[in-house]
């Protein structure tokens, strides 16, 4: 399986602001066989991007879309219409289910639509500081790991890619809401453990499980190399240049 390392931009970067960030980031990387490098800017950034970026080096993602092929959906955009502009989106992300409240009704409808449109899902999942106090981690997770995954049929399960965030450890400096390696350890092998007794061995067992939450150069490699780690999703750092693409070097050393 290739490792995976996302750039969720987020909110972030004017239109040109963001072709100057791509060129500058296209420079300064290398082209790796078994790396798939993925970025995530704004929606009004996607088309034009598109045409800029080297697809050798780097894909496209959306940061999230709508469910439905066409309609009356002001404001919206399908996954229809992303078709042949990005090749991944980013689905369920917690901003998304807590400030815009998404519904896992739409999750799952979502991940479905990716599907159908040769999109490929980043299902993002994750407790909340809450949740986590109360000893939920697991239930929630299990729950929008099988949510997320249930309008998928057999046949694409295995096309899909799984980002565990914990919301308590997105965008932190404080020690106490930082992840440890060791706590990842044993989510991150609960989960593959789900997807292994939900669905068949060769299908679970490709699924790559993404890592998320206040990433950077200094603890890229230790997460990474957790079992069952196959990538990050970094919000801040993917912003900076330097910490980007120091990020996918890390990822390279730990696979050779
Ligand atoms: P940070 O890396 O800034 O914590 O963001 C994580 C995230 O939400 C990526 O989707």
């Amino acid at each position: 399986m290739k490792s995976y390392i996302v750039g969720n931009w987020k909110m972030n970067f004017a239109v040109s602001e963001s072709s100057i960030y791509l060129h500058k980031l296209l420079q300064r990387t290398r082209q790796y066989r078994d790396i798939e490098v993925v970025v995530a800017p704004s929606l009004t950034a996607l088309q034009p991007l598109s045409l800029q970026i080297d697809r050798k080096k780097m894909r496209l993602a959306a940061q999230n879309a709508n469910p439905h092929d066409f309609g009356a959906y002001t404001g919206e955009v399908s996954f229809t219409q992303l078709r042949g502009i990005v090749d991944y989106c980013i689905i369920g992300h917690s901003e998304r289910r807590q400030l815009f409240h998404q519904s896992d009704k739409d999750i799952r409808a979502s991940v479905a639509a990716a599907l159908r449109n040769n999109i490929t899902p980043i299902l993002c999942i994750g407790e909340t500081e809450t949740e986590r106090t109360f000893g939920e981690t697991y239930d929630v997770l299990r729950d929008q790991l099988l949510g997320g995954l249930s309008e998928v049929s057999t046949e694409d399960i295995a096309k899909v890619i799984v980002a565990y965030e914990p919301v308590w450890a997105i965008s932190t400096t404080t020690d106490a809401h930082i992840a440890s390696p060791d706590e990842i350890a044993d989510v991150m092998q609960f989960l593959r453990r789900t997807l292994l007794d939900t669905y068949d061995k060769s299908s679970a067992e490709q699924i790559p499980l993404l890592y998320g939450g206040s990433v950077n150069p200094s603890n890229a490699g230790a997460y990474l190399t957790v079992p069952e780690v196959n990538g990050l999703l970094i919000g801040g750092a993917s912003l900076i240049a330097d910490q980007f693409v120091k990020i996918i070097e890390t990822a390279k050393k730990v696979r050779d």
